[in-house]
């Protein structure tokens, strides 16, 4: 990259691409196989490949590193969720926030409960606790809080309003690890919170889930749901699912939470450094985080207000593929227009939550991002905002090129 280059032509309008070689959304910070091969033969020479000695290593671990009591390793933060729904034995109506990924919602709806969704703050992205309590009704069992991107939800004033009208409060933590409120990790608030460790987290098993919580009865029964149901007597307690981990995905996931805060500083670095570009390009703004908390930027989102930047989100979009940046649009369409849940779910009008689906963008970040590759995101979103006006005017004449973002 040259020194001209935020100066020179985007590639959308036919100059030279900023890299040559796509910039992947994701690149998981993985511990050396050489760190892992000995315990991975001992594991295979062991034949002990399910729920043993690694998991449980890996939960002792991770009660460490969140500061709570309990935790559960499972199969996925999905899985993981599901059983919360049924060892807590929720039903009726759950609250939750539309803009989040489908397995909030899909958790909650294999349990037999009613999503209701509930608007989120167009700048932190999290759940606004004014609208949760507004929609409690007589059938309401929980509140499912999500950290957004890593930015942890209003854990405060939900924990006030959960304990006013006696409900479940419990966490998609999915983004969570490596998130921090008042200081200490995300994990201990309300009933139990659940983790993702899949391979676009900062800490990964390849798939997998952790749930955390200070009850000591729900961890055990949480042990029994991801079992079929088995409290290890054969004699079933309740429909549970197998939402065992691995002993591999075990071992990888206690080595990658070992290289967490790594991971963290590094994210927040660059993090850093793309908030502080931004706040100079007009029309593009970042998720605001919440008080009192830091982020584990799982995601680095950008929100793009169409009449000050000159280009829909989808026209960035654009810009940014032919400059070899890979993006994604979460979450486009948000989980109330989605078609499981459309015509099923509760909700009134979401104008934030359908302003964000519209028009936000997240963009490429590693737990170690290099320096030139920040610095050429940053400088191919200077240059397609220098050349706003005829990005726009190109893409508009070649109809079909622009995605719709209605
Ligand atoms: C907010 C949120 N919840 C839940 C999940 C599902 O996690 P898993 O793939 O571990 O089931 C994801 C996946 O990325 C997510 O983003």
């Amino acid at each position: 990259m040259t020194t001209s280059f935020a100066e020179d032509s985007p590639a959308v309008l036919d100059g030279v691409p900023c890299f040559s070689e796509p910039i992947k959304m994701v690149r998981p910070f993985l511990p050396a196989f050489s760190e892992l091969a000995e315990d991975m033969e001992q594991i295979v020479a062991s034949g002990w490949l399910t729920n043993g000695p690694h998991v449980r290593a890996l939960e002792e671990a991770a009660a460490q590193a969140l500061d709570v009591p309990h935790v559960v390793a499972v199969s996925s933060c999905t899985s993981g969720l599901m059983l919360l729904a049924q060892c807590l034995d929720l039903e009726g109506e759950v609250i939750l926030p539309s803009f989040t990924f489908m397995a909030s919602a899909t958790s909650m709806a294999w349990k037999g409960c009613r999503p209701v969704f509930v608007d989120v703050d167009p700048h932190t992205t999290n759940l606004i606790p004014e609208q949760v309590e507004q929609a409690i009704s007589p059938i309401t069992s929980a509140i499912l809080a999500v950290h957004n991107f890593g930015n942890p939800a209003p854990c405060d004033s939900l924990e006030s309003i959960a304990d006013r009208y006696n409900l479940h409060l419990i966490y998609d933590a999915a983004h969570g690890l490596g998130s921090t409120h008042h200081r200490r990790p995300v994990g201990k608030q309300g009933t139990a919170q659940c983790f993702s460790l899949s391979p676009t987290k900062l800490v990964t098993g390849g798939e997998g889930g952790l749930v955390a919580t200070s009850s000591a009865d729900l961890a055990k029964k949480l042990r029994a749901g991801r079992d079929y149901g088995n409290p290890g007597n054969y004699d079933c307690l309740f429909p549970g699912l197998n939402a065992r981990m691995s002993e591999f995905h075990a071992l990888l996931a206690r080595r990658s939470l070992a290289q967490l805060p790594e991971a963290v500083s590094s994210r927040q670095k660059t993090a850093a450094q793309f908030q502080q570009a931004i706040a100079a390009i007009p029309g593009l703004r970042t998720q605001r985080i919440s008080p009192n908390s830091t982020s584990s930027y799982k995601d680095f989102a950008v929100i793009v207000d169409e009449m000050e930047f000159g280009l829909t989100r989808d026209m960035l979009r654009q810009a940014l593929t032919a400059e070899g940046i890979d993006t994604r649009t979460y979450y486009d369409p948000p989980v109330h227009k989605q078609t499981a849940f459309r015509n099923t779910a509760k909700y009134k009008d979401l104008p934030h939550t359908e302003c964000l689906s519209r028009n936000i963008v997240c963009l490429p970040l590693w737990s170690h991002m290099p320096d030139d590759i920040v610095e050429g995101i940053i400088a191919s979103l200077q240059r397609i905002k220098q050349n706003a006006p005829l990005i726009r005017t190109q893409l508009i004449e070649h109809e079909g090129l622009v995605g719709d973002s209605s």
